[in-house]
């Protein structure tokens, strides 16, 4: 196992590399971020966002929490995106989750008795099985109900999204950000695209803003 000496010694080597290959990096990159893209994705240490997709530092806007979830109250993810997109202006959103995924596990037995808040967090996939629960339950073996479940989740984070007035907002002044719900593979490195939704597709009624005036 590594130390923390070991991560600070990597640092260290890393950057003098990277200084003596292109003495102008660091000051480049110090002037500001122009990132197209928000990456909403799984705490999970398997799913590094920048080394699955190759993006290098300035290139993408991350927010990572247990079970990649667009919670409505949550004011970090909340923040995080009012920022990528009225500041930033991403061009991009994804929602990328990733199969064997433990928090949608977890949501699928029965309350932890020690991990009473992380329980809260998990609660929403509850809902959301609930809302799926004869297509998933349909399934035979209980990987294939945690893989539906799984992608069920990032349809839903995607769908809530566009449930957002700063979506809505940008739909209409900015023609975007696309949004795009991916799975990730652990076990072959494969990306698996679900769903993709932009400005002008269809927001369930009862979630959209109404028109001022
Ligand atoms: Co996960």
């Amino acid at each position: 196992m590594k130390t923390i000496e070991n991560f600070l010694k990597y640092n260290k080597e890393w950057a003098a590399q990277i200084s003596k290959d292109n003495p102008e990096y660091f000051e480049n990159l110090a002037k500001g971020q122009m990132p197209d893209l928000l990456w909403i994705g799984c705490s999970d240490s398997r799913v590094p966002a920048e080394i699955i997709t190759g993006a290098q530092p300035g290139e993408m806007f991350i927010h990572r929490n247990i079970a990649n979830q667009v919670i409505a109250t949550d004011f970090n993810c909340q923040s995080v995106l009012q920022y990528a997109v009225n500041v930033l202006k991403v061009k991009h959103i994804v929602v990328c989750g990733h199969y064997g995924c433990g928090g949608v596990n977890a949501a699928l037995n029965k309350q932890s008795t020690d991990l009473v808040i992380t329980n809260k967090w998990l609660i929403h996939i509850k809902n959301t099985y609930r809302l799926h629960q004869e297509k998933i339950d349909s399934f035979q073996t209980k990987e294939e109900r945690i893989d539906r479940l799984i992608e069920f989740n990032v349809i839903e984070q995607v769908h809530a999204l566009s449930h957002t007035s700063i979506i809505q907002k940008a739909w209409d002044t900015q023609n975007g950000p696309e949004i795009h719900g991916w799975v990730y593979g652990i076990d072959d490195g494969l990306i698996n695209g679900l769903i993709t939704i932009k400005p002008g597709d269809a927001i369930e009624p009862i979630y959209e803003y109404e028109p001022k005036g």
